[in-house]
């Protein structure tokens, strides 16, 4: 096959793809590491890593010997059969929870939210839920339902019902939303298209109560800060709360698609068939995720990711301080904000011409969510630019 350029790929998505994605007109053909090149051959240090999927850098040798193994093996085995990789990785997950519970795989985020979705209604056999301002929690009908953006839900009216949204942060306002008919508060620990904001730790715990008081469930959303992002294995462990519900996706098959929705042993309430997927829990991905867990423990990579992310925001703050562009910078381990006064679109332009790869996450902040296994040498080189492009 022959190679084409950026130019020419650009025209053919263009042509051919729905219109969805505001694109950056950069073509990536190979990753490694915190590193990946485009079509003409420029490198880039990866602080996007495809949105937090590639936690252990691209082409990790551990993954990619999982997949190969597993791909010359069996890639798919449907559900009602058994599968090693899959058992294992339930396993896992679960001692990960709290060591007691059930998980159901699937495919992505937005299926994994939708499970808990529907397990909510089931068990609690309520219809109400209640969200956070600002979130996000997908685009599948069920998930879109809780996320916040009036532009993602608008045009598909009517969406599940009835939703409360409340304030994230405020405990007053969450009492009043959570009622008798509330089957589920869906909550993330930061949210992250929301602009990288943590939770207050009395909220995150005034939440598990309230939830407990009125018999709805409490669910975390850690499909972006799950997998070991914050520097623990679910951001929720960092705020001494345990929810009922944990969904997680993105980082957990280091690149292969994956989702998981793990539950309290007692509100895992689906009988056979009520829910299902044929793709999830596939031995490719499963054996993908179990590589990643194991890399993730063998390498104490949450140690790194602690111990870099807090090195990665002082650094940034004392970079930015004398910035008349400069807000702030947040987070909490390798999810990183750094939000301006200005919008960040040209900052995030100008990072890419020098090789730094970032995102927005709404108008005016810069994110990064860069592989655990960055180096220090690269950070240094992220910080060194992002103090360039910011006046
Ligand atoms: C917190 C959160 N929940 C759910 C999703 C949806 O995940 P997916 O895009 O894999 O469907 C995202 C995606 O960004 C997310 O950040």
């Amino acid at each position: 096959m022959v190679c084409m350029n950026t130019n020419e790929i650009a025209e053919l998505e263009k042509k051919y793809e729905m219109n969805l994605y505001p694109k950056r007109e950069i073509a990536l053909a190979k990753g490694e590491g915190e590193f990946v090149w485009d079509a003409e051959g420029k490198k880039y240090i990866d602080c996007t890593t495809g949105v937090g999927v590639a936690i252990l850098g691209h082409a990790h040798p551990a993954v990619v010997a999982a997949v190969s193994a597993q791909a010359a093996k069996i890639m798919t085995c449907y559900q009602p059969f058994y599968h090693e990789e899959r058992g294992r990785l339930e396993q896992k997950l679960v001692q990960l929870f709290g060591g007691s519970g059930k998980v159901m795989l699937s495919n992505s985020g937005t299926e994994a939210l939708e499970c808990a979705v529907k397990l909510a209604r089931r068990h609690t056999q309520r219809k109400g839920f209640v969200a956070a301002m600002n979130a996000f929690h997908g685009r599948s009908s069920g998930a879109l339902s809780l996320t916040f953006k009036d532009k993602y839900r608008a045009p598909f009216e009517p969406l599940l019902s009835p939703v409360a949204r409340v304030r994230y942060n405020d405990v007053e306002a969450l009492k009043n939303a959570v009622t008798n008919e509330t089957a589920a508060v869906f909550l993330e620990a930061i949210q992250g298209e929301g602009g990288i904001r943590p939770a207050k730790p009395e909220y995150l715990k005034a939440a598990r109560d309230i939830c407990t008081d009125k018999g709805a469930l409490l669910v975390m959303d850690e499909v972006q800060t799950g997998c070991g992002r914050t520097g623990k294995f679910f951001a929720f462990e960092h705020f001494g709360v345990q929810p009922d519900v944990a969904c997680l996706a993105k980082g957990l098959g280091g690149g292969v698609p994956i989702g998981a929705t793990i539950a309290r042993e007692e509100v895992a309430s689906f009988t056979p068939l009520e829910h299902g997927t044929t793709f999830g829990g596939n031995p490719l991905a499963c054996a993908a995720a179990n590589a990643v867990l194991r890399t993730i423990e063998g390498e104490r990579l949450l140690q790194k990711v602690s111990e870099n992310g807090e090195y990665f925001m002082q650094k940034l703050q004392a970079a930015l301080a004398a910035k008349s562009e400069y807000r702030e910078v947040r987070g909490m381990g390798l999810m990183v904000a750094v939000e301006l006064k200005v919008p960040s679109k040209e900052p995030l332009t100008a990072l890419a011409h020098k090789g730094i790869l970032a995102l927005p996450a709404g108008e005016q902040v810069l994110r990064f969510l860069p592989p655990f296994i960055i180096s220090r040498g690269s950070l240094e080189s992220v910080i060194s630019a992002v103090a360039e492009v910011v006046k």
